[in-house]
């Protein structure tokens, strides 16, 4: 740990990732990972709170691992692994299952938001535990700082509650964690909602420059911009908030042009498609060396499970002393 302060981060196994997350945590994770210890956890068993499926698990998990290789998260520095793999995250949930009123989960916005999305008729035990198991996740490793989007503030909220209300009842284990928020906002999908596999408007980090660019042309602007020469208005067109990402040193001449008449959305989408391209190349390359060479990525897995197990057994050490037990 040699000094450094610890970060936790996690996903849930999507399967393949899209721009969303490269801009929403993974640019993130990879500017962090230096500057602190970091660990990052595939929340595998918290997928299992949305979806019982569990057949499609494996495979999205590892296909996310390839992605956060690809994005440049350096697992020799970092384990990678997956939550199912390290069981006491299990068994410190349980604990801290006991330090949280049901009532309080019920209150959780997060939760709350999620029911109303995926229309949940009753909620399942598991479920309404979601934030006691992401406490575990962040406090196995005594994590100070996890980097999320705004969505996640209230599972951070119950962590820090959580740490608080261990260490007054038994000892001080556990740091507060600290939420480390994202810097640009959130990406918008290419139909202007939320960005999101379910919905299917997204741009995925391994698709292929022709991929994007037809994505791209389905991409929904400004309107009252019907003909190519009609002032658009860029400050309200999804396709520019893209320019200004992955284009920023022509983002202004692209709005001039927008505003004037002069630039058309059909070449403004195909100019920003080849950028995209151009910043996801180096990606699809090493995407492609991952997904030939699947013993690395296994052995990539099993090398972070077990730095991630030395760590975790260490720290439920510290929680036994601290209740006694053992
Ligand atoms: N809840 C997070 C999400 O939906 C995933 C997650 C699980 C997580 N455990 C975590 C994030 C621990 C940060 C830290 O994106």
């Amino acid at each position: 740990m040699n000094g450094k302060k610890t970060i936790l981060s996690g996903m849930r196994p999507t399967g393949k990732l899209h721009l969303g997350h490269l801009v929403g945590a993974l640019e993130n994770w990879v500017a962090l990972q230096h500057e602190y210890a970091s660990f990052h956890l595939i929340a595998d068993y918290h997928a299992l709170t949305t979806n019982l499926d569990s057949s499609e698990l494996y495979r999205n998990s590892i296909d996310m691992v390839i992605d956060w290789l690809a994005a440049g998260i350096d697992p020799a520095s970092s384990p990678i692994f997956r939550q199912s793999q390290v069981k006491e995250h299990t068994e410190l949930h349980l604990i801290l299952s006991m330090l949280i009123t049901s009532a309080r989960l019920e209150r959780n916005p997060a939760v709350k938001e999620q029911v109303r999305e995926l229309n949940i008729e009753n909620v399942s035990y598991g479920h309404l535990g979601y934030p006691v198991l992401q406490a575990a996740d962040i406090l196995l490793y005594k994590g100070d700082a996890v980097p999320v989007g705004e969505d996640q503030l209230p599972h951070i909220e119950i962590t820090r509650e959580i740490a608080r209300r261990f260490n007054t009842q038994y000892r001080y284990v556990f740091p507060e964690p600290e939420a480390k928020l994202t810097k640009f906002a959130r990406l918008p999908g290419l139909d202007g909602r939320r960005m999101s596999k379910s919905v299917g408007n997204t741009i995925l980090l391994s698709d292929t420059p022709d991929e994007i660019a037809r994505k791209m042309r389905t991409a929904v602007t400004d309107p009252q911009k019907i003909r190519r020469n009609d002032p658009g208005r860029p400050e309200i067109c999804l396709v520019f908030t893209y320019h200004q990402k992955f284009n920023p040193g022509e983002a202004p001449a692209v709005a001039e042009g927008c505003r004037s008449g002069a630039l058309g959305c059909v070449e403004c989408k195909r100019r920003i498609a080849e950028r995209i391209a151009e910043t996801l190349a180096p990606f699809r390359e090493t995407r492609s060396h991952h997904e030939s060479h699947p013993q690395e990525v296994l052995d990539i897995l099993r090398e972070g499970e077990g730095r991630a197990r030395t760590r975790a057994q260490a720290t439920m050490a510290d929680v036994h002393a601290a209740m006694n037990l053992g």
